[in-house]
């Protein structure tokens, strides 16, 4: 079985660089649009809002005003897509971001960590009738988590929002937090239809189903979906298999390169009826988990968007993954081009 997949990786790999070159851009491949100059490598939404991640150690909270002592807290900009914007831009890539922030501090933080990161925020609205969104994580010393989620900005951004100005600053278009964006859904397939008319490519991650249906016209979507991003349970989730190579097979149906997110087991890579599974070194000591599967999907995305092999992509994903694991938060142990260039001899600067 590995030996085939070895032999398969070759062939592939060959392949791949035969078709692309290594150091080509998707803007050269020839499109109806490959004429346009758009601003931005990539375009997202985002779910914008800060997380306070609350370590509780061994106390749980009580209620009748009973006040307890806490290890500690950690506050930092969250949100799916915003964590994928921050390590997407930090490699190099141009990035655009469309959302809502509240007028108050947790707003400022995070147009500030965008900034920082190097996103563009013109498309980042300030909005005085909202609250910036705010998702609460109590942390058990046995790593437990309980999650408490105020939406305010996160999910604000409505279809009338998404203008084709908007879109066609990118030429790539990337849908994360598909179920977080909640006014966005009932048109997230007409919005990916038109990113692909307008001439991006587009992939799409779903993160996880608060209401665990996995509808929400997601087989719709994914019609006009280039490469899709689930980790393994969503994989499952969203396919009904009942293991992960299975739901792959099922996902390689409907849209045309699938990666699936398989936390300290690496990623399975599908496309045309081939897959390689490209392991990750386990990380020793995990902080959390917060964003590694976010800037995984931006580092593969590094890769592709510079019509880098598919595998070398998923060891960029990988890279940036594992990264995030080793420090709080999404943000902190991101990976810029220059870590990359130097650690996996991959050059992704301007
Ligand atoms: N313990 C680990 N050791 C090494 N790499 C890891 C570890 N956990 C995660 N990663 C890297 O991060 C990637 C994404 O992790 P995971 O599969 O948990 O995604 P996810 O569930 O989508 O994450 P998120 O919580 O951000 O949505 C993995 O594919 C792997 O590259
Ligand atoms: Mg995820």
């Amino acid at each position: 079985m590995m030996s085939e997949r070895q032999a398969a990786r070759g062939r592939s790999e060959r392949t791949e660089k035969a078709q692309w070159g290594t150091g080509g851009r998707v803007a050269t491949r020839s499109t109806p649009h490959a004429s346009r100059s758009p601003s931005f490598d990539i375009v997202t939404i985002g779910d914008m809002c800060v997380d306070l991640v609350v370590d509780i150690g061994d106390v749980t909270p009580r209620f009748g005003q009973v006040e307890q002592w806490i290890p500690d807290y950690f506050l930092e900009m969250g949100g799916s897509t915003c964590i994928f914007a921050c390590q997407a831009a930090k490699l190099g890539l141009r990035v655009g971001i469309l959302g809502r922030v509240g007028d108050d501090v947790y707003g400022n933080l995070v147009l500030q960590r965008l900034q920082e990161s190097g996103v563009d925020t013109r498309y980042v609205a300030v909005r005085p009738d909202l609250k910036t969104g705010l998702g609460i994580a109590l942390c058990r010393a046995d790593g437990d988590r309980a999650i408490l989620t105020y939406g305010g900005s996160l999910n604000a951004v409505y279809p009338a929002d998404v203008t084709d100005a908007f879109l066609s600053s990118g030429r790539h278009f990337h849908y994360g937090s598909y179920y977080l964006l909640t006014h966005l859904l009932p048109a997230a397939p007409a919005i990916l239809q038109r990113a692909k008319a307008l001439g991006l490519t587009t992939s799409l991650d779903t993160n996880w189903d608060p209401s665990e249906c996995w509808n929400g016209g997601l087989r719709a979507a994914l019609q006009y979906v280039d490469l899709f991003f689930p980790n393994e349970q969503e994989a499952l989730a969203v396919t009904g298999a009942s293991d992960v190579e299975a739901a792959l097979r099922v996902l390689m149906e409907w849209v045309p390169i699938v990666v699936i997110k398989m936390g300290a087991r690496g990623a399975l890579v599908g496309r045309k009826g081939e897959h390689w599974e490209v392991p990750v070194e386990p990380v020793a000591h995990v902080v959390d988990t917060i964003g590694a599967g976010d800037s995984f999907d931006a580092g593969f995305l590094a890769g592709w968007l510079r019509g880098l092999p598919l595998l070398q992509c998923a060891a960029l994903g990988n890279a940036c993954g594992r990264a995030s694991t080793g420090a709080r938060g999404g943000l902190q142990g991101q990976l810029t081009a220059a870590d990359v260039s130097e650690a996996m001899d991959v050059e992704l600067q301007k």
